[in-house]
């Protein structure tokens, strides 16, 4: 496995190997790597000639008061990790080295960060999107794989895209979830005992909710008032953040369930700020 730093050799040793006909996978990620991302490098492996792992902890997708400081790191173990999954390169940029002190072009797509997490973290996806972006420009990828655990990342970067006529197929794949439904994170790590015990029940209510849906429950306030309700009973140490029921595409949100639906929800306990979301199709609702 090769390991580059600097963002113009990444550029020219990806261009090279465009150039030679292969096809390039790219997995984004900040480290800390966990099941999650392990399984994303899995399947990009199997799709692709050559597969490139982005490490780096994004400093504009964090506000002043965010954990950016104190967001987990592990280089070395991660470096093994990476290797073992086969990965071709791993590309761990500096932060000096991507943004400049006078940075001044980012990429936006304001139609998709009016909710959801957009609404406590309002310059957050506009980071993500910019930083994308430019691991896009810097690794040329054929396709780009994001889990889908973080939703509507995914949403404003399939539209980036899209918008931008960027040459990438953006994969979404499934949430990984540890054994007891808590879907895996880099911040699960922040959880003390006692809140780790409560923290399951997040993915708990949301299948709760799915099953209201199957028998024929479509309005909005009532479903989201019985998650409400499971989750002051079952997480006395979390505090919700959100709560929503949204178009899975658009994210605007649904006052009543006629077609997919995407149940999305962030919970707050002490340390750590927890999302997780559940798809609803269309077929399982009577
Ligand atoms: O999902 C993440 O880990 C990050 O938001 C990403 C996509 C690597 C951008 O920094």
């Amino acid at each position: 496995m090769r390991c580059i730093i600097e963002p113009r050799e990444m550029q020219v040793w990806s261009t090279q190997k465009r150039c030679q006909g292969k096809t390039l996978a790219l997995v984004p990620t900040m480290g800390y790597f966990h099941e999650g991302h392990l399984a994303l490098m899995r399947w990009a492996r199997e799709h692709c000639d050559v597969l490139m792992v982005s490490l780096f902890v994004n400093p504009t997708q964090f506000a002043p008061h965010e954990d950016l400081k104190a967001y987990p790191r592990d280089l070395p173990r991660d470096a093994e990790l990476a290797r073992e999954q086969g990965v071709d390169v791993l590309f761990t940029p500096t932060p000096e080295s991507m943004f400049s002190k006078d940075h001044a072009a980012w990429v936006e797509a304001p139609s998709l960060c009016r909710g959801l997490c957009a609404v406590q973290r309002p310059t957050h996806f506009r980071g993500v999107a910019t930083v994308v972006a430019k691991l896009f420009l810097l690794t040329s990828p054929t396709l780009a794989v994001f889990g889908e655990k973080d939703w509507q990342q995914l949403a404003v970067i399939r539209t980036m895209a899209r918008d931008l006529n960027m040459p990438v197929e953006i994969i979404g794949r499934p949430i990984v979830r540890e054994a007891d439904g808590l879907a895996m994170s880099s911040r699960n790590i922040y959880l003390s005992p006692e809140e780790r015990a409560q923290a399951p029940f997040i993915h708990q209510g949301l299948q709760q909710i799915r099953g209201l849906t199957e028998q024929g429950e479509t309005d909005a306030n009532i479903l989201l008032a019985a998650l409400g309700e499971m989750y002051q009973r079952t997480m006395p140490l979390a505090a919700v953040e959100y709560m929503s029921l949204v178009d899975p595409e658009q994210l605007f949100p649904l006052e009543e369930i006629q077609g997919p639906a995407l149940l999305a929800v962030a919970v707050r306990f002490k340390t750590a700020r927890l999302i997780d979301n559940i798809l609803i199709p269309v077929e399982e609702r009577l």
